[in-house]
C-alpha cells in the first residue's frame, strides 16, 4: 500500500483548483440508471469511489467511459440489477443503485453495507421509505432484495435527516405514481445537485434547497449533460491546510456560499477569508484562536471538515471542544493526532483540544478518508518527517492531493509499498 511522506512546517502559498464534489458525483451517477441512453458528466473528480461506481455500473450493464474528468454513461443495455458485497464493502454509497434500480427495473438485489469506521451506520430509513413507496423489502444472506408491482407517491417523514436515505427516496419518488412528499429531508448541497440532476433529467421536484421536498412522479425520465457541482469538504481541507501552516492561498472553482458555517468558524480563528463569486482567498494569522464546533446537518459545520478541525486547534492558542452529533463514533484521528503530540481528551462524541506550541512528525495511519486528511495537515504543520500509512483512504476522496500540495509549495511526496 502507498503512503505519503511529509517535511512538515512550509507555509503554503498559490492557487489551487477545486475538483467536482465525490459526495455529488456517486448519486449522480447512480440516478443515470434511472433512464435509458447516453449521459455525459463533466467535471468529474478522478477518485477511487467514482472508479468504484463506475465498476458497479458496468456489472448492472452500463457502458462508462471516463476521460479527461468527464464520464460518458450508456444506459440502454443494463440487464442485472445487483451491487454485489465485493463492491459494497469497499464503498458504502454503492446503497445509491438500489432505488434507481427499483424505480426502472421494479426489482433489485443489493448487498447491506456493514459497519465502517464512523459506527455502524444502518440503512433502516432508506429501506422503510421505500416500502412506503409499495416496494417489498427482504433481507437475504446479506443482501437486500427489494421488488415492487409499481412505486406508488406516499408521505415521509425522516426521523433523523439523512443525505443517502434522501437520495435514494428522492430517486424512487420522481418514477412513482402520484405525489411523494418528504418531510426532514438532507438538503446537503450534494443532494440539491442530484434533485437538480433530475429535474434536467425531467423530473418533477418542489422544495430543492429546503427539508421538505415534493415529487410529482413522471413516466419518463431522458439522459442528460451535466456538470457536477464544487466539492465543499475538498475546498475546507485546503482552507484549514492553508490556515495551519501560515500560508496565504487562493482557492479557485469552487462555490463560497455552500461553506459558510466553515468560512465564518475560520473568521472566529482570525483567518483572513476573501470571498469571489467561485474563488476563495485565505491568510492565516500568526496565532490560531481555539473555537469550539458541533457538526449539524446543513448549513451547520459538516462532519466531513471535523477531523481536519481538530487538527488546527491542536496547534490553536487555547482550549477548544469539538463535538460530532452526525457520527457519534467519527474519532478515529484522536489516538493518531496524538502520536504527533497533540494534546486530545475524548468523552463520547465530543473531544477537548489543548492547543500546543508545534506538533512533532511520526508515522501515522487511519481507517477513515477524512481522518486521513486531517493527518496529512498534521504532517504539513509538524516539525520534521511524517508518513502517513493507507493512503488509499484518501485517493477514495482527494484527487491529486500531493500534487496540488506540492504546487502550493509543500514537501509532499508519495511512495509505493509499505504496509
Ligand atoms: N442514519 C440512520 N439510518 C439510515 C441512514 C442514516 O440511522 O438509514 C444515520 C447515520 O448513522 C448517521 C446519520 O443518520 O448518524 C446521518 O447519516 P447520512 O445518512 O446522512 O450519511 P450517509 O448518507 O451515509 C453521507 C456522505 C458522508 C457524510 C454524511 C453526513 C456520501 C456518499 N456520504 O453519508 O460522507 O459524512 O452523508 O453528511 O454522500 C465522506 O465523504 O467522507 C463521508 C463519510
Amino acid at each position: 500500500m502507498d503512503k505519503i511522506g511529509i517535511n512538515g512546517g512550509k507555509a503554503l502559498k498559490g492557487r489551487v483548483k477545486i475538483s467536482g464534489a465525490k459526495n455529488a458525483a456517486l448519486p449522480i451517477m447512480a440516478a443515470t440508471l434511472l433512464a435509458s441512453g447516453k449521459f455525459k458528466i463533466h467535471n468529474v473528480p478522478d477518485l477511487r469511489d467514482v472508479k468504484t461506481m463506475a465498476h458497479l455500473l458496468r456489472i448492472i450493464g452500463a457502458q462508462v467511459e471516463f476521460a479527461n474528468n468527464s464520464l460518458t454513461i450508456d444506459t440502454s443495455k443494463c440487464n442485472f440489477y445487483e451491487a454485489p458485497y465485493e463492491l459494497v464493502k469497499t464503498m458504502r454509497a454503492s446503497i445509491y443503485v438500489l432505488a434507481p434500480l427499483l424505480a426502472r427495473f421494479l426489482e433489485a438485489k443489493v448487498s447491506l453495507p456493514g459497519g465502517c469506521a464512523l459506527g455502524s451506520r444502518p440503512v433502516d430509513l432508506h429501506l422503510k421509505g421505500l416500502e412506503k413507496l409499495g416496494a417489498k423489502i427482504e433481507l437475504e444472506k446479506g443482501y437486500i432484495v427489494a421488488n415492487a408491482k409499481k412505486l406508488t407517491g406516499a408521505s415521509i417523514n425522516f426521523d433523523i435527516s439523512s443525505v443517502g436515505a434522501t437520495g435514494n427516496i428522492l430517486m424512487a419518488a420522481v418514477l412513482a405514481q402520484g405525489r411523494t412528499v418528504i418531510g426532514n429531508a438532507s438538503h446537503e448541497p450534494e443532494i440539491t445537485a442530484l434533485a437538480q440532476f433530475l429535474v434536467t433529467m425531467g423530473a418533477d421536484i418542489e422544495g430543492i434547497e429546503t427539508g421538505r421536498l415534493t415529487v410529482h412522479g413522471v413516466n419518463h425520465l431522458k439522459p442528460v449533460e451535466y456538470t457536477v457541482v464544487p466539492d465543499r469538504i475538498e475546498t475546507g481541507t485546503y482552507l484549514m491546510a492553508a490556515a495551519i501552516t501560515g500560508g496565504e492561498v487562493e482557492l479557485t472553482d469552487t462555490d463560497p456560499k455552500i461553506l459558510t458555517s466553515l468560512v465564518s468558524k475560520l473568521r472566529e480563528c482570525g483567518v483572513l477569508i476573501e470571498e469571489g463569486d467561485s474563488t476563495l482567498y485565505c491568510k492565516a494569522p500568526n496565532q490560531i484562536k481555539p473555537v469550539s464546533i458541533t457538526t449539524a446537518p446543513y448549513p451547520g459545520f459538516p462532519t466531513d471538515l471535523q477531523a481536519q478541525w481538530m487538527t488546527l486547534m491542536c496547534v490553536a492558542n487555547g482550549s477548544s471542544m469539538i463535538t460530532d452529533t452526525i457520527f457519534v463514533d467519527r474519532f478515529t484521528h484522536v489516538a493518531e493526532l496524538r502520536r504527533l503530540g497533540a494534546e486530545i481528551k475524548r468523552n463520547k462524541n465530543s473531544a477537548v483540544v489543548t492547543g500546543t506550541e508545534n506538533l512533532n512528525g511520526a508515522p501515522v495511519m487511519s481507517t477513515d478518508l477524512r481522518a486521513s486528511a486531517s493527518l496529512i495537515l498534521a504532517g504539513l504543520r509538524a516539525q520534521g518527517r511524517t508518513d502517513v500509512l493507507r493512503v488509499y483512504h484518501i485517493d477514495r476522496g482527494y484527487e491529486k492531493i500531493e500534487e496540488k500540495l506540492k504546487l502550493l509549495g509543500a514537501d509532499i511526496w508519495r511512495e509505493e509499498g509499505g504496509l
